[in-house]
């Protein structure tokens, strides 16, 4: 090993602390990535045996969705076993194995950790419910006594995040809390117990090399429960100000505080992003350098393809990340929303608040009508304009192959609980966690041997790395010649990597910033062609007919 990770262009030095601050990271979600022994799952070896394509990427770090021992009840999150790896995923050696294969092609690994809640497998969910009322064993989750003569209703009438009930009667009177799923009950945070465990779970897969933590549900852990429970409605008008019973504690920063002295107990300190759907302004408490360091920011995700979002969104969360003296964080797609491709093909949302394409997937993708080819170039032109941007960016899985969501997975083959508690009215987040197609044919479009355990199209054999890999226009190629190009541009070292210059393009719907090295990126929002300034042409989302810029379309220039 050498002590520089990646080609000599963008070479970053091993113990480089800064490494996150303009990484890009590529989501894997590892039960649909790659199926190295044919049982219709994505395992590690899987993973692995695709380090190269990685490498090819461009990309400086994977970030690995929950891989644990789980019944999957909700997509592997839903842990039985923080410290060991689901059997039919692999082995803690095939886990060491696959991040010395990452470190050797110069990528950094990241895991998921799911503190919010254990499975209701988990070695302390069946001790609780063994245990008596007022037991050690109960107080590391949220028990409750029901109300009414028995205890036979539950102590509040909260919903869950996934539709239906959050509390769960084990028979004895008692009820617990799950705020997510039934299989999911959620840990008491008070619990010196509790805490300190994930400690040593922090520990136990830094010390295996991890670089870094995704933190699921990071605004969920401190829960401050009155006696008397407010109802839902009473929940969701109390202010969401650090003061609230369970989302957005101020007071969850403390167990942030102890898991910084763990991460920067390591060199180079080990790197931590939350996943908060905080209000923005909000954000950086959790960016911040004493705590998990970076925060995820959904709000381009949430917003139409429009220059003006984008443009008030761009400098809010810049502005943001010098006040946490973090760095921006930039996604579109994840394993909980629906992909980007196909989300900019549908009709604008204005700013209605809906979870992006319910409606269509609700519809099994017939309605209203997905316009494909301008969802895809949208999707290329964000992409585009989302690598110049200072920070760092997160891919999903898939996205660099221009995959779209998909709507047509027969009922009997879904697995998301949101599709079940929620009878019809939410279809879920299958569509996205379909398994990669490697190959233009075969069983599995080359995932796996064996059938997968999600349905995949037939569209997608044509949607495949291997096609992908023999048209020179594919989004693959954009991808690997964008990442190739902001490796080599990427004004590193400063906070923010030197931020950026907005210039003036005379058109309300073309944006165009200009980088401290003269790197420019021009975004054609609208679709009236727009002529591009002046500078060397490096590359563009959609193909350019004498420096005009056709409108869906981002061009990168070189002053
Ligand atoms: C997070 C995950 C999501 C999961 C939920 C409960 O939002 O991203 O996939 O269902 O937490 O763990």
């Amino acid at each position: 090993m050498t002590d520089t990770l990646h080609s000599a262009d963008t070479a970053t030095p091993r113990n480089d602390e800064n490494w996150w601050r303009d990484a890009v990271v590529y989501q894997i979600y590892p039960r649909s990535f790659a199926d190295s022994d044919g049982d219709g799952l994505g395992d590690i070896p899987g993973i692995t045996s695709r380090v190269p394509y990685l490498r090819t990427l461009g990309v400086d770090a994977v970030w690995l969705s929950p891989f644990y021992p789980s019944a999957l009840a909700d997509g592997g999150y839903d842990v039985d076993d923080y410290r060991a790896v689901d059997p039919r995923l692999g082995t803690l050696d095939d886990f060491d194995a696959m991040i010395v294969a990452l470190d050797e092609a110069g990528i950094r690994c990241i895991v998921d950790i799911v503190p919010n809640h254990t499975s209701n497998r988990h070695v302390w969910f069946q001790e609780a419910l063994a245990s008596p009322r007022g037991s050690a064993a109960r107080d590391r989750y949220i028990f409750r006594d029901g109300l009414g003569d028995r205890q036979e209703l539950a102590p509040a009438d909260w919903t869950s995040a996934f539709g239906g009930p959050s509390w769960a009667p084990v028979g004895d009177g008692q009820w617990y809390l799950h705020y997510f799923a039934t299989e999911q009950p959620d840990l008491n945070w008070k619990n010196r117990e509790v805490r300190d465990d994930f400690l040593h779970t922090l520990r136990f897969w830094s010390d295996r090399g991890v670089a870094g933590f995704r933190i699921d549900v990071a605004h969920g852990l401190a829960k401050e429960l009155p006696l008397v429970l407010p109802s839902q409605a009473e929940l969701d008008a109390l202010p969401i100000d650090g003061t609230h019973p369970i989302w957005d504690r101020d007071d969850v920063h403390e167990i942030y505080a102890e898991w910084r002295t763990v991460f920067n107990s390591y060199t180079p300190a080990r790197t931590a992003v939350a996943e908060a759907w905080v209000k923005a302004d909000r954000r950086a408490r959790y960016a911040s350098a004493d705590g998990l360091g970076q925060a995820f920011n959904f709000d381009l995700l949430e917003a139409d393809f429009d220059a003006d979002q984008f443009r008030r969104i761009i400098d809010f969360n810049l502005a943001q990340s010098d006040l946490s003296g973090s760095s921006s964080t930039w996604v579109f797609s994840n394993h909980d929303v629906v992909r980007h491709a196909t989300r900019y093909g549908l009709p604008a949302l204005h700013g209605r608040d809906v979870k992006q394409g319910a409606e269509w997937l609700l519809s099994g993708g017939r309605s209203p009508i997905v316009d494909v080819t301008l969802g895809l170039r949208r999707a290329r032109a964000a992409t585009l304009l989302e690598f110049a941007l200072p920070g760092s960016a997160y891919l999903y899985q898939g996205e660099e192959l221009g995959l779209p969501e998909v709507a047509a997975i027969p009922d009997a083959e879904r697995q998301d609980p949101a599709f079940f508690r929620n009878h019809g009215t939410d279809i879920g987040r299958d569509g996205c966690r379909v398994p990669i197609p490697w190959t233009n044919n075969g069983v599995s479009f080359g995932f796996g041997s064996a059938l997968p355990h999600l349905p995949q199209p037939t569209s997608f054999g044509q949607l495949s790395v291997e096609a992908a890999e023999n048209d020179p226009s594919s989004t693959l190629h954009l991808y690997r010649d964008a990442l190739s190009i902001r490796g080599r541009l990427q004004v590193r070292g400063k906070l923010q990597g030197g931020g950026l210059e907005w210039m003036e393009t005379g058109d309300a719907a073309v944006l165009a910033f200009r980088r401290p090295n003269g790197w420019i990126t021009v975004t054609n929002f609208g679709d009236t062609p727009y002529e591009l300034p002046a500078g060397e042409v490096l590359l563009s989302s959609s193909p350019l007919s004498n420096r005009v810029l056709p409108g869906a379309a981002t061009a990168w220039l070189q002053e």
